[in-house]
């Protein structure tokens, strides 16, 4: 039977819903408009398309957005300003300057200049080791997704074996580190596979949840899965154009044959994807909530 689909999309709309509710409430009893800097240096299309997004989804949920695009050879000193400039402005709460950047540039030095309690990416190490001990101001925002995921379509977490395919910073990492917290929407076992593991799909066969965020398209097959498997894929991969020229998206799981296999599965697009900005949009309410004085 096919896999219930776990459609991102609609909680994503959900929850906006809630967002734009709890925006309003801030503007009546605090005076406080919820406000995100994005930065964007350089031409890459992909991340003009995602600080588009960014952007529109700001003044759709009535938070203040103040876009900056700064030209390819922008210097790392100047880049550095800006972002001072922004983290001491009270009505800027979230600030998210979009990677990748010019390779002039030292990303680590960018994003450690800005204000942790700015930092609604969670790419700070501050952010990141508090969300190591289990005390994370912000989530990351797409591991935050997943877990919103888990919790919405009720897949329980506690005692099961989760296994997360991908080691990188923004999601392998930061959601193995997630399901093992000691926490509702955890207490997972977890096993972490990444490019050195040998032989994957003993590893993946093992899964009550996978988790896959690899970048490399259908890359997950019907044989490397158990039956009753939920699978939550991350993977945006461009594999072509249709004759009109639309692009034609694929996850890194094969959708067609392991949905025959799992309990539950995320499509490409329309699963993970939407959960990723509307994140974002939460972590940047969190943050103006936090300048509230009592
Ligand atoms: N580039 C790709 N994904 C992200 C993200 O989540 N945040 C930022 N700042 N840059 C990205």
């Amino acid at each position: 039977m096919p896999a219930q689909l776990i459609k991102g999309a609609e909680v994503s709309k959900q929850i906006r819903e809630e967002i734009t509710k709890e925006v309003e409430e801030l503007k009546e009893k605090h005076g406080i408009t919820p406000g995100l800097a994005t930065i964007l240096v350089g031409e890459d299309p992909g991340s003009k398309v995602y600080v588009g997004q960014k952007e529109k989804a700001c003044n759709n949920l009535g938070i203040y957005s103040a876009r900056t695009d700064l030209p390819a050879d922008t210097s790392e000193a100047d880049l550095l300003d800006l972002v001072k400039k922004l983290n001491d402005d009270p009505k800027i709460h979230g600030i998210l300057c979009q990677l990748p950047l010019p390779k002039h540039v030292d990303a680590t030095r960018v994003i450690y200049a800005i204000d942790p309690d700015k930092d609604v990416d969670c790419f700070h190490p501050v952010n990141v080791g508090k969300l190591m001990i289990g005390k994370g101001r912000f989530l990351p925002c797409t591991p935050n997704g997943i877990m919103e995921l888990l919790k919405r379509y009720d897949v329980a977490t506690e005692g099961k074996h989760v296994v997360v395919v991908g080691r990188s910073n923004i999601v392998g990492k930061p959601i193995a580190n997630l399901m093992l917290q000691r926490s509702p929407g955890g207490n997972a076992t977890v096993t972490l596979c990444h490019t050195g593991t040998k032989d994957l799909a003993a590893f993946t066969k093992m899964a009550d949840i996978l988790i896959v965020a690899i970048g490399q398209p259908k890359a997950i097959t019907a044989d490397m899965v158990k039956e009753g498997v939920v699978v939550i894929d991350v993977g945006v991969n461009r594999i072509g154009k249709t004759p009109e020229g639309k692009g034609i998206l694929a996850g890194d799981v094969d959708f067609d044959s392991v949905q025959e296999k799992a309990a539950a599965i995320t499509p490409v697009p329309g699963g993970v994807g939407p959960m990723t900005i509307t994140m974002l949009m939460k972590n940047t309410v969190e943050a103006a909530k936090a300048t509230i004085s009592d």
